[in-house]
């Protein structure tokens, strides 16, 4: 029997609040080209093969007009960025004021186009000489990157709206000491714990720097959340193991920090774990997909917009503005990026609705990117590169994305590949 969808289902688009900032985001490393001073470029000529080497990236240094041209064209009206520590300060204590300006160039030239500007001071990469001298276990890391970030904003701040201290201190800590996929690739406990401590210590003081310079300034940090879900309802392990890692993963910096140096919350979500016990272990494990239960990426990420409206209304408890600084997709499919983009969306609008003070999204990432470790083949962008001549070229996604910042939100023919709206008393009648 086919079933009728009510006549009076909900045609309206899912509107998103007043001044809802539209953006996609980058960071300097991935994208620049040439950051010849950082502790990855040095690693990568050693560790890496060639075509997984940064080179010249997306040469976005030199075609940084090109990129926030089309993004503009493209309807964002926000843009996340960020700048390298190695280049303005390739030398201890050495500021390279050549570099300082090309990136008061870049700032100025998105303000002069109208976007607002959330900017990134640490985004994975370090200059050399700070890894030289034990990079992040070094008890001294705050004071160094104190002394970049003091330099920097009375520089940058015409033209800064949002700033991020630190992107993704947990990812950073675990991938180099724990899974050994970034440098220094050091396997310790010790040093997670070091490292950690000291993230914490410098966003704590680059917090107050930036706040010293600019009372009203808005200032957060990157954070990688995760959503997390347990395959046995009932296993007091697998539930035992859901509240640590979410406790770990997505609560663990602020509990470092405290909450008085977060002016808003910035979340990086792109995905779920599952929590299961496996037949021949003891300890539950954790999974990043379960075989043909969903769509994935080309990085086997499941797409899991359920998890979004979980990770935000969990979060929405510490009462604080809320950043999505990235979320995105992996995929050669970009069909599969248009779905992912509506469905992920949809998951916030139902989330702001529900009380979560979303202010912004950043799609990760506006052009494809040198993805760290993983090298050229991931493919996030809403633009996409021809490495060979450099051309830029945006997906079809890009023009859905478009459309829906010019409707501030989803129209409702685009929810047709994520479900209609149908409100609970249009299909029950509800007594009050
Ligand atoms: C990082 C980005 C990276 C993205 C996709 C995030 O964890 O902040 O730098 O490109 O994941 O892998």
């Amino acid at each position: 029997m086919v079933h009728k969808i009510p006549e009076n289902h909900d045609h309206e688009p899912l509107l998103f609040p007043q001044d809802f900032l539209w953006g996609a985001g980058s960071s300097a490393f991935q994208v620049e080209g040439n950051v010849k001073d950082s502790d990855w470029w040095e690693w990568e000529q050693k560790a890496l093969p060639e075509n997984y080497r940064s080179g010249i990236a997306t040469d976005h240094y030199n075609r940084y007009k090109e990129d926030f041209t089309l993004a503009k064209e493209l309807g964002h009206n926000a843009t996340r960025l960020g700048i390298e520590w190695s280049r303005i300060e390739p030398k201890e204590g050495i500021f390279d004021q050549e570099q300082i300006d090309h990136y008061k160039e870049v700032l100025k030239y998105l303000k002069a186009n109208g976007f607002t500007v959330m900017i990134t001071l640490h985004h994975f990469t370090n200059p050399l000489w700070f890894s030289q001298k034990g990079g992040w276990e070094n008890r001294k890391a705050p004071w160094y990157f104190n002394r970049y970030v003091e330099r920097i904003v009375p520089e940058l701040q015409p033209y800064v709206d949002l700033w991020l201290t630190i992107n993704e201190p947990a990812v950073y800590t675990y991938l180099a000491f724990y899974t050994l996929d970034f440098p220094p690739q050091k396997k310790s406990n010790w040093s997670i714990v070091k490292v950690a401590w000291n993230m914490a210590q410098a966003h704590k003081r680059a917090y107050k720097t930036i706040h010293e310079h600019i009372p009203n300034a808005k200032v957060g940090f990157a954070n990688s959340v995760q959503s997390f879900t347990k395959i046995h309802l009932h296993s007091l392990k697998e539930s035992i193991a859901e509240w640590i890692s979410d406790l770990t993963s997505n609560h663990f910096f602020y509990l470092l920090t405290g909450m008085d140096t977060h002016d808003f919350l910035g979340l990086n979500y792109y995905t779920n774990h599952y929590i299961t016990t496996p037949k021949d272990k003891y300890f539950p494990t954790t999974l990043e997909n379960i075989n043909g239960r969903k769509e994935v990426s080309d990085l086997g990420w499941e797409i899991h917009p359920e998890g979004m409206f979980d990770v935000l209304m969990d979060l929405s408890s510490f009462h604080k503005p809320i950043y999505i600084t990235e979320n995105g997709i992996a995929s050669t499919n970009d069909d599969r990026r248009s779905r992912f983009l509506i469905a992920y969306l949809k998951e916030i609008y139902h989330a702001i609705e529900a009380g979560a003070d979303v202010r912004g999204y950043f799609y990760w990432s506006l052009t494809d990117n040198m993805e760290l470790h993983r090298g050229f083949d991931p493919k996030f962008g809403l633009i996409e590169i021809d490495y060979q001549t450099q051309k830029r070229i945006p997906r079809p996604s890009a023009y859905l994305y478009k459309e829906i910042i010019e409707h501030n939100g989803i129209p409702h023919e685009f929810l047709k590949f994520a479900g209609h709206t149908v409100n609970v008393s249009d299909v029950i009648k509800i007594d009050n």
